[in-house]
């Protein structure tokens, strides 16, 4: 695998910026923000944040909508703020990951502007334009993620033009040479002003069928008053995601990144791992893919069992995944895992699983905080995936989105000086906040930055050696061994006791704070207990 990288048994963190804290008071997040907060990221014990877009933007999906991949929307602040922010980092051992959304830009890009300006403009092949169907409909039967069809037809020049997302998020056209040179250039503006790799949005989504052809529906059409989801799930999606030529698009971003020991680490939205293994396993192309599967976990032992052993059939020895725990675009894990102290605690176990395993870890804002969904009512939505199909049921990414409770005094919490934000904050109480966790034992916070701190001390978490499994998948308690090190969870709501192999197993973590010094033969497990165990004897056989 080409020995080790820095962001081999590192550990992330995604700042949304709109929501992580707010310097000026006009109740968005912003650079001044995060600035404010470094101490907080360091004391956690991160390697490093990667930050949602900053750039100039209308905003219609908060940033996902680039109008200038150069710049710093006035919003968040400005260049020079981000050469600040980018030195403070580094100066507390953080490096710095951006965004970068190369699938589709917004409709107020130049480059769209003249795009769409005429037929013949230089720039109109930066984008995906096609004839209409015979009927005068749309070129083929692909949809966009966020409803609706994925083409809208420009009555100016009587052609369609492409979009996975929203009409205002146009699909640039990754068959045209002019558009990779356009990205290259992109990287290095941010490479050389320091930043230390990429997210890269949709990656898996960058190129699509030469020929445009139909996708099959997988069974029955969907019903007319179907969600986007739904829709969206109704078709194989073999023409116009995951084509053979975006793996080649990474192989000159490799180059790039090579010369500045960067990271590209990609937002492969493939829910099975098996289809995300072409991305990661040469290690020419992106270094890390997004395991996004794991969004969607419950609590449920067999269902961790399988996916952590797929994650590490699929990765082989490249440490090709990132393993995330939430997003901010689905539900958080603790209200995936039951809600409110027991979904918290419950999803710490299941971050303790996935600190332990070969690869990257990557926390979003608030999960070291325990925070669950907040309920946002929908007059208050500002997703456009459900503000613009009110009649459906469709999840509000707005829910995960809300801002951070940061200290326990005034109605946010902290996070701004405004009375209100972009998104409420909701039910969230002062005992939630980042202040009044810190330091006191047993809260989410301090459990965390225990967990982070005890993979960091455990250098072979940070290596390639292979989980060997300690249990089966029917076993309620998940738990593996790496080297010195055992990594298990209780995934029930029983008492359990995990067989230990030979030696003596020194406790380097516990989630709950009542756990023995040190055991052999056996281990007790509370209920979502997780423990990180070393060998403390001679023998290092296993
Ligand atoms: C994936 C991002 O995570 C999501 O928030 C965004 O809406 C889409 N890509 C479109 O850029």
């Amino acid at each position: 695998m080409g020995g080790q990288r820095w962001w081999h048994g590192a550990t992330g963190y995604e700042i949304y910026i709109r929501s992580f804290a707010d310097g000026n008071g006009d109740g968005v997040g912003d650079l001044a923000g995060i600035r404010s907060r470094l101490d907080h990221l360091a004391d956690l014990g991160l390697d490093f944040i990667w930050i949602t877009p900053f750039y100039p933007s209308p905003g219609h999906d908060h940033g996902y909508d680039v109008a200038d991949y150069r710049d710093i929307d006035p919003l968040f602040g400005t260049l020079d703020e981000f050469d600040a922010l980018l030195a403070e980092a580094h100066d507390r051992g953080l490096r710095v990951l951006v965004d970068l959304v190369p699938n589709h830009t917004s409709d107020e890009h130049e480059w769209f502007r003249r795009s769409r300006s005429s037929r013949d403009d230089p720039y109109r092949d930066h984008y995906v334009w096609r004839d209409p169907a015979p009927d005068g409909g749309p070129p083929n039967n692909w949809v966009s993620h966020f409803g609706g069809p994925a083409w809208t037809l420009d009555q100016r020049t009587g052609q369609y033009y492409m979009h996975l997302f929203l009409p205002e998020q146009p699909d640039l056209n990754w068959a045209n040479p002019a558009v990779r040179e356009e990205f290259e250039d992109i990287l290095r503006f941010w490479l050389d002003r320091g930043v230390d790799g990429f997210r890269i949005d949709v990656a898996h989504s960058l190129t699509e069928d030469r020929d445009f052809r139909d996708n099959p529906l997988v069974g029955p059409a969907p019903a007319p008053d179907a969600g986007p989801r739904e829709i969206f799930i109704a078709y194989d999606h073999v023409h116009e995601l995951d084509q053979p030529d975006n793996t080649e698009v990474y192989r000159g971003w490799n180059a790039v990144a090579a010369e500045y020991d960067a990271v590209l680490i990609g937002e492969v939205y493939l829910l099975d791992p098996r289809n995300v293994r072409r991305y990661i396993e040469a290690q020419d192309g992106l270094h890390l893919a997004l395991y996004l599967r794991l969004a969607f976990t419950t609590w449920d032992a067999r269902e961790l069992h399988e996916l952590l052993r797929l994650g590490v059939d699929v990765a082989g020895d490249s440490l090709g995944f990132a393993y995330p725990v939430s997003s901010h675009d689905d539900s958080r894990a603790p209200t995936r895992m039951g809600g409110g102290e027991l979904g918290a605690r419950r999803a710490l176990a299941h971050t303790t699983l996935l600190a332990g395993m070969p690869g990257t870890l990557v926390l979003f804002q608030g999960d070291e905080l325990g925070l669950t969904d907040v309920d946002v009512p929908p007059e208050r939505y500002a997703d456009p995936v459900a503000a613009r199909n009110p009649d459906t049921a469709t999840f509000s990414r707005d829910s995960v989105r809300t801002p951070i409770p940061w200290a326990p005094d005034g109605p946010m919490l902290g996070f701004t000086t405004a009375d209100d934000a972009w998104l409420p904050m909701g039910d969230r109480t002062p005992q939630q906040s980042a202040d009044v966790q810190r330091g006191t034992p047993g809260s989410p916070l301090e459990r965390h930055t225990a967990l982070l701190h005890a993979r960091r001390s455990l250098p072979v978490l940070g290596s390639d050696t292979p989980p060997s499994w300690l249990t089966e998948p029917q076993d309620p308690i998940v738990a593996y061994r790496r080297g010195d090190v055992v990594v298990a969870a209780n995934v029930s709501d029983g008492d359990r006791t995990l067989a230990l192999p030979d030696g003596t197993w020194a406790t380097r973590f516990s989630s709950l704070l009542v756990a023995p010094d040190h055991a052999t033969g056996t281990y007790d497990l509370a209920p979502a207990q997780a423990v990180l165990l070393q060998r403390t004897d001679a023998g290092q056989d296993g």
